[in-house]
């Protein structure tokens, strides 16, 4: 009996009860995958489309290690890996604990600790470790924390596995420790480019030559190591060029790269299946011509390789590949960059892209994926990902997203209907070029160039808060409610912020003080302020909680001031002089107060100061001003409430009296 019989009766997904997917899932799930993979093709050629969903539902993206898993314990990740099986999620990264097994290798190799240390970032930077962006960035990382991740690794596996997932391991990519050229001199070494405004002392790694003799031994030896450890289900995840440029683009080098990393696999297991994130393709279009992604694909077995086509509801890489050329693929929705807060999302290209992708000549896709750098953000863009890993064709939108508002709260309420309504027409129908970031002034260094430009109509947030604030009474009981209330009432906030920057922008360049006075002291006095309290009365949005569980990995105060460097670095600044500044920006209460307030709080002053004195505004000689504060921030010494703050529903109800646009008197709170 096969799993995809079973199909329509999963595909409510989240309804069903995690043991029944996940009896389910073990059943069908074809452990034996060696040899050509195009059996697993071929499997579903003759059974009726709508009775069998793709083969696989991935999730996550080396990215989410760092950006959300990095501080989980094991209740945190027990809880995932539940929703990972709710969801049907068959096919997932399994990354925690593998420096442990370097370390492992390295010594045996004959590098010592302080060349091992010198190569490791901290915790919350691994993920560019890992695919030999950077090295030693916010580190060394302590033994402690190898052996607690050692630990978690176990568990985890054991887990996905009990429930019929498919753990993916990691391999080795080619990217080695400068010690390596210490023990052995003849290797051929090249270093790569920089890497995210990081300077050589951060970025440049080392790239092993593939048909240096060291590549093969490096490769097998760590992955028997880790095989030793684990045991495996014979899929590897490796990503070389990430984000980098290769030394050449010969093509006959970019298969040799790819046969040596796969070689290095099958050293180790022949049965070794590699599966590749396409994000580079997509990254350095100019360097990836048609010539140099075949070479590098195809250096591959057909069949040997699964590609994530990893953004592909923005940017669709098998489109101008014939379908990676061959090789099999996993259509995967990115969405977020960096897990920022924001409402944002393409929904209609999320409904029509995998079955665009299926339909495509020669299609060579296999599954359905989720790619998210970060999560616990948009809850509504995964669940809708997910049902659609197990549908043939696109779903009724606006009837989905109904049913989502009653699934969610448990309850049909007009109302939040029609909230959920308004949102999926405005900030989750974004098409054209898409936002997989939160590109609002409030989490960017403030300057007179922002760009406020939305692809929605405002309008459609503030209706949908103004709803959403009707049905508190309702449905103030829900959890979920309440979260989705602070979330969207975040948004609305956000969107002011944007236009009391424009009345700073505007003040300030037609020499009005009075004005730039009000809007300034509006902005940075109440509302950013109320902002930051209607996010601590929510332990979704705590900065507190983000930097209490890094604590918690610690294991003396050394380590401890060194994973809240981490947390805290990872949102601001992101590396020593804010080399990828705001990328991973959070909406947390705590943060919003003491980086962006007091940054905004600056920026206010110095165009006030500006006016009062004559001189004009300089942008540099403020972001060097601001960068003391951004650091400061970092090293405030300040503790944050882990527990949530207020009660959110008056909270709300105060800021919706305030600051909801259009006619007070319209509204009437509670009765709405
Ligand atoms: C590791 O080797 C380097 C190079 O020989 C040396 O400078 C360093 O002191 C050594 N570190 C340890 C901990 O032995
Ligand atoms: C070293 O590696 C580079 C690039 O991988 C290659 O071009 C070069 O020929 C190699 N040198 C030797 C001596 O093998
Ligand atoms: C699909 O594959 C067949 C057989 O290899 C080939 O003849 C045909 O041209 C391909 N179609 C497209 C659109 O690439
Ligand atoms: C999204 O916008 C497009 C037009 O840009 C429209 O055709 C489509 O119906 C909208 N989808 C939803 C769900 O609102
Ligand atoms: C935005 O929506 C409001 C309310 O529905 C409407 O009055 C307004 O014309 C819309 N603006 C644009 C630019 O479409």
């Amino acid at each position: 009996m096969h799993l995809c019989h079973f199909a329509p009766l999963l595909q409510g997904g989240p309804h069903v009860l995690v043991s029944l997917v996940a009896a389910l899932t073990g059943l069908a799930l074809q452990r034996d995958l060696g040899g050509d993979f195009y059996q697993v093709l071929g499997m579903f050629a003759n059974v009726p489309p709508f009775l069998c969903p793709p083969r696989f539902r991935y999730y996550q993206n080396v990215c989410t290690q760092s950006y959300s898993y990095v501080w989980w314990d094991w209740a945190r990740w027990e809880r995932e890996i539940d929703w990972m099986a709710l969801s049907g999620i068959n096919l997932a990264l399994a990354f925690t604990g593998q420096e442990a097994i370097w370390q492992r290798v390295y010594l045996s190799l004959g590098l010592n600790q302080s060349e091992i240390d010198e190569y490791f970032t901290g915790p919350a930077f691994l993920a560019w470790n890992r695919m030999g962006n950077l090295h030693k960035w916010a580190g060394p990382l302590p033994h402690a924390w190898n052996l607690k991740q050692l630990y978690l690794q176990y568990r985890i596996l054991e887990r996905m596995r009990s429930l019929g997932m498919i753990p993916v391991l990691p391999a080795f990519a080619g990217h080695v420790p400068q010690g390596i050229l210490r023990v052995f001199p003849r290797v051929n070494v090249t270093r790569l480019g920089s890497w995210g405004n990081f300077d050589c002392s951060y970025s440049c790694s080392y790239l092993l030559d593939p048909q240096d003799p060291m590549f093969q031994v490096i490769g097998t030896l760590f992955l028997k190591e880790l095989i030793k450890e684990f045991g495996t289900d014979h899929i590897y995840s490796a990503d070389t060029f990430n984000e980098m440029r290769p030394l050449s683009s010969d093509p006959a080098y970019l298969s040799g790269v790819s046969a040596a990393v796969f070689i290095s696999m099958t050293g180790a297991d022949p049965r070794a299946l590699w599966l590749m994130q396409g994000w580079l393709f997509h990254h350095q279009p100019d360097f990836w011509q048609p010539a140099q992604v075949r070479a590098l694909l195809q250096g591959v077995p057909l069949g040997r390789m699964i590609v994530l086509d990893l953004a592909a509801e923005s940017a669709p890489v098998y489109l101008w590949t014939e379908s990676f050329y061959g090789q099999p693929f996993i259509w995967c929705m990115l969405h977020n960059f960096g897990g920022n807060h924001g409402l944002f999302g393409a929904v209609e290209s999320v409904n029509h892209g995998p079955s665009d992708a299926r339909h495509f000549p020669n299609s060579t896709m296999v599954g359905t994926g989720l790619t998210p750098e970060g999560i616990e953000q948009n809850d509504v863009m995964y669940e809708l990902m997910n049902e659609l890993g197990w549908r043939w064709e696109p779903l009724d939108l606006p009837l989905w997203i109904a049913n989502y508002a009653e699934r969610r709260y448990g309850a049909k309420n007009a109302r939040a209907i029609g909230a959920w309504q308004l949102l999926l027409h405005s900030v989750y129908n974004c098409s054209g070029p898409c936002v997989n970031h939160n590109h609002s002034p409030l989490v960017h260094r403030p300057s007179l160039r922002m760009n406020t430009e939305l692809w929605y109509n405002k309008s459609d947030v503030y209706e949908a808060w103004h709803l959403l604030v009707g049905a508190a009474e309702e449905l103030g009981a829900s959890p979920l409610f309440r979260y989705d209330l602070v979330d969207v009432t975040r948004q609305a906030m956000q969107q002011l912020v944007g236009d009391y920057y424009l009345e700073i922008k505007q003040a300030f360049q037609s020499h009005s003080l009075p004005d730039l006075l009000t809007a300034g002291g509006v902005l940075v006095y109440d509302l950013l302020p109320e902002l930051d309290s209607l996010l601590s009365s929510d332990s979704h949005f705590l900065l507190g909680r983000w930097l209490e569980e890094a604590q918690a990995m610690a294991t003396s105060d050394k380590e401890a001031e060194l994973y809240d460097l981490n947390a805290r670095n990872q949102l601001t600044l992101w590396g020593p002089t804010g080399n990828i500044l705001d990328y991973a920006n959070k909406e947390f209460g705590g943060l919003v107060l003491d980086y962006y307030g007091v940054r905004w709080s600056l920026f206010v002053s110095a165009l006030v100061e500006s006016l009062n004195t004559g001189t004009p505004f300089h942008q540099d000689q403020f972001n060097q001003a601001v960068f003391q504060v951004e650091r400061g921030f970092i090293y405030n010494g300040k503790r944050y409430s882990s527990k949530p703050v207020g009660d959110t529903l008056e909270i709300v109800r105060k800021i919706f009296l305030k600051y909801y646009p259009g006619c007070m008197q319209r509204i009437r709170m509670g009765a709405a």
